[in-house]
């Protein structure tokens, strides 16, 4: 028999981006020198998105979303040590006001991956003063946008920007196997994260400052080695960051994509990008989270799926898994799909479609995927039937 999923009143729902992957060209931030010197692929203006904001923030209203996740780039805040850009400040002024004007709640990430290159030069994050310099650029947002009634994230996935960039070595600033550049840098971003959150809530005491993680599953069979590396993975992904910065930390950001096996070799339906779709994944990493007895968001959760033959289950049945953790006391306030639209995929470029919206790149062409018809059928009755 059908079932009718409610989802808690004044829920929120959309989907997400971030400044780099959407924006189009922005020259002095660490992953555009990279492109020019070949090691990762060039951000053309693929999407101008910079440019189309009011008219893809229209089609977020059209199919029901009545909150957006979207980032700051820092070196258009920042594009020089310590000097602050009018030019940058006005325009995501005029992106949270688009956004209201639509009834749309903005979820503002401050920095979501990339580097101004200044920063870069000196180090980024692995530099000394990297803390100081994220305050100082969190208190100059804080001055001067108008944050009203925003989610407010200090940073994105910490652990991911730390892994590619000073372990796996695929992304800025390149690093393989530099086990201690990547502990300086993790915990320079937490201290960067409550250095942040301390001066965003001097200024505004009623705002919920969070921080968002990449979290994890860990599968594991009757092995008590390989239970205790999923553990581990558990460990590490989804309470190291906010162990070390709890005290700071209003709400959680939670984004989950798919899980790890150990010991197990069973194989599930793949994305474009071949991972695992493994939907039951999310529920227990949301139970491992509710200890902390804080909202949780799950700001991104998605799937490349050029075709878009597997997005719409793909979304019904993570969120049959999100709705199952609420009943069970996770406390979850939103979802947000990951992403409005097809974008930038960092180290492969533009070849992974992810959006609701698919991008004709060449004419920036916007179709809406019948996907997200779907979710909006979910959103217009806070309901998920199954
Ligand atoms: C990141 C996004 C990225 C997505 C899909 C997340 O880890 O926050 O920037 O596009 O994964 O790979």
């Amino acid at each position: 028999m059908a079932k009718k999923l409610h989802f808690p009143d004044g829920f929120l729902w959309g989907a997400a981006t971030s400044s780099y992957q959407v924006e189009g060209i922005i020259k002095n931030v660490d992953w555009y020198k990279a492109a020019e010197k070949g090691r990762v692929p060039l951000v053309h203006n693929g999407i101008n998105h910079y440019q189309e904001f009011e008219n893809d923030f229209d089609l977020a209203r059209e199919l029901g979303h009545n909150a957006h996740r979207f980032s700051i780039e820092w070196a258009r805040i920042e594009p020089h040590e310590g000097e602050l850009s009018e030019e940058g400040v006005t325009h995501y002024q005029e992106v949270l006001r688009a956004l209201r004007a639509r009834n749309i709640t903005p979820a503002v990430t401050l920095w979501h991956f990339t580097l101004p290159d200044w920063l870069a030069r000196k180090g980024g994050i692995t530099h000394k003063e990297f803390p100081f310099y994220f305050a100082r650029y969190a208190s100059f947002l804080a001055d001067r946008l108008n944050l009203d009634g925003c989610l407010v994230f200090t940073m994105n996935e910490p652990h991911v920007q730390m892994e590619m960039g000073w372990l796996v070595g695929k992304w800025p600033p390149f690093h393989k196997g530099d086990f201690i550049g990547w502990m300086r840098g993790l915990r320079n971003l937490s201290r960067a994260h409550s250095k942040a959150y301390e001066k965003i809530k001097e200024k505004h005491p009623e705002l919920s400052v969070g921080v968002v993680l990449h979290g994890k599953y860990g599968r594991a069979n009757w092995n008590p080695i390989n239970k205790l590396r999923a553990r581990l993975l558990m460990w590490y992904r989804n309470h190291q960051f906010l162990d070390a910065v709890e005290e700071k930390v209003d709400m959680i950001g939670f984004n989950y994509y798919r899980h790890h096996s150990f010991g197990l070799r069973d194989t599930f339906p793949k994305t474009d990008f071949g991972w695992y779709i493994y939907p039951e994944g999310i529920y227990h990493a949301l139970c491992d989270m509710k200890k902390y007895k804080k909202p949780i968001y799950i700001t991104e959760n998605g799937l490349a799926d050029a075709k878009d033959e597997k997005r719409a289950k793909f979304i019904r049945d993570h969120l049959k898994w999100v709705h199952r953790g609420i009943v069970e006391g996770v406390d979850v306030q939103g979802y947000f799909y990951w992403s409005l639209l097809d974008n930038f995929e960092w180290a492969e470029g533009y070849k992974m479609r992810f959006g609701l919206i698919e991008i004709d790149f060449a004419t920036k062409e916007r179709n809406i995927r019948n996907s997200a018809w779907e979710f909006k059928k979910i959103i217009d009755t806070n309901t998920l039937e199954t």
